[in-house]
């Protein structure tokens, strides 16, 4: 891919974010399956991780719409002047409706277009960058980016899935994307990436048995497996290697860079890019201790977080990374 250059310039006019207020503590988890906070923060970096409350019908949609709306109030904009609504998840309340469509009514967004991306825990970067192009092809003035996931449904808290449950919880996170005058601001490089040869080692199978071969083992039904040593070895490899080309396509260096927005999946995969990189602790946020891997939620999350605490500011660039199930990873890089 080549440098991006346009005659419109594209903002990030607004974020918010959505957690549901249960602490799924590591000593919570104790009580439930045979582990402990000591082998949880040693291998991961994780104190706790939100979960969504059982008894309502619509989480996701409710995490996805709460975050929206906070991004536009931070944008400065009503829910009816918003041109579209694309949301990255990969647990959506239902399979139809989308978590777009649902949350657009929620908002009082009109009668919008709305749709629901999967790329698992890549979702959300995908989806900025597709939002990026339809407001830099002129076909949207406003585009609202939702990442949002309820994944604690598909964990089983027994010691059975106690290897993948205790990495994950649930949140949401929005963005803003508007038109503006600037044609400088916008996206300077993005990389989409998949490889399914990988499925099996990160996925949530049904009672249909697909992916695995062998006779589906009800235990497994609707619950995630993963091989933590694959997956653990393929963020290893790809995160830096993602990084690279985006900063190769933008013809940038790493120290150009003032935010990598990353995914949190472990603290150890995050420190080690931090570490190859040479990055001071400010330029690549890790908040993986207090809500664990929130798929398609963690990196608008992370960015919101920024954004509140005054950090993010015009002129910087952003780049924002993820890897996950399918497998998929990639990068998109912004200039504010
Ligand atoms: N508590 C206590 N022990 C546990 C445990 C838990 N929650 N989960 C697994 N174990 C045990 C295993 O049963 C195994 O025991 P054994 O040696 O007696 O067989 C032992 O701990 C080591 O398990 P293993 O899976 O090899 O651990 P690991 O060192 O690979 O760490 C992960 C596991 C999941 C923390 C690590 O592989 C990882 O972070 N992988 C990447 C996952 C990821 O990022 N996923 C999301 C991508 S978007």
């Amino acid at each position: 891919m080549t440098p991006r250059t346009r005659a419109v310039g594209v903002e990030i006019a607004g974020s918010g974010s959505a957690l549901p207020e249960h602490r799924l503590t590591n000593a919570e988890l104790e009580t439930m399956m045979e582990t402990s906070d000591e082998w949880i923060l040693q291998r991961t970096g994780i104190r706790e991780r939100r979960r969504y409350d059982t008894s309502k019908p619509y989480p996701t949609t409710e995490l996805g719409a709460e975050a929206l709306g906070r991004a536009l109030a931070d944008a400065g904009m009503r829910p009816d002047e918003l041109g579209l609504i694309v949301c990255a998840t990969m647990t959506a309340d239902s399979p139809t409706p989308s978590v777009s469509c649902r949350a657009a009514a929620t908002l009082g967004c009109g009668t919008i277009g709305a749709m629901d991306i999967n790329a698992a825990c890549s979702g959300f970067v995908f989806t900025i960058s597709i939002a990026h192009e339809l407001i830099a092809g002129g076909l949207y003035d406003s585009v609202g980016v939702i990442g949002v996931d309820t994944i604690t449904r598909h964990c089983d808290y027994s010691t059975f899935g106690r290897g993948a449950a205790i990495l994950f919880g649930d949140a949401g996170g929005a963005l803003v994307l508007r038109r503006s005058d600037d044609a400088r601001k916008g996206m300077l490089a993005q990389a989409m990436h998949s490889d399914g040869s990988g499925a099996r080692s990160l996925y949530i199978p049904n009672g249909l048995g697909q992916i695995v071969d062998a006779e589906p083992d009800p235990r497994m039904d609707e619950k995630i497996q993963m091989n933590g040593k694959t997956v653990f070895k393929f963020a290893v490899s790809k995160f830096p290697e993602v990084i690279e080309e985006t900063l190769d396509t933008a013809g940038l260096r790493a120290a150009d860079i003032d935010h990598y927005v990353c995914h949190q999946a472990n603290s150890r995969i995050l420190e080690s890019a931090r570490e190859r990189f040479g990055l001071p602790e400010s330029k690549l946020r890790i908040n993986i201790d207090r809500y664990g891997n929130t798929v398609a939620g963690s990196c608008p999350l992370v960015f919101d977080e920024l954004k509140r605490e005054g950090r993010i500011e015009e002129g910087q660039r952003v780049m924002f990374i993820a890897f996950g199930a399918g497998l998929t990873w990639g990068a998109s890089l912004w200039q504010l």
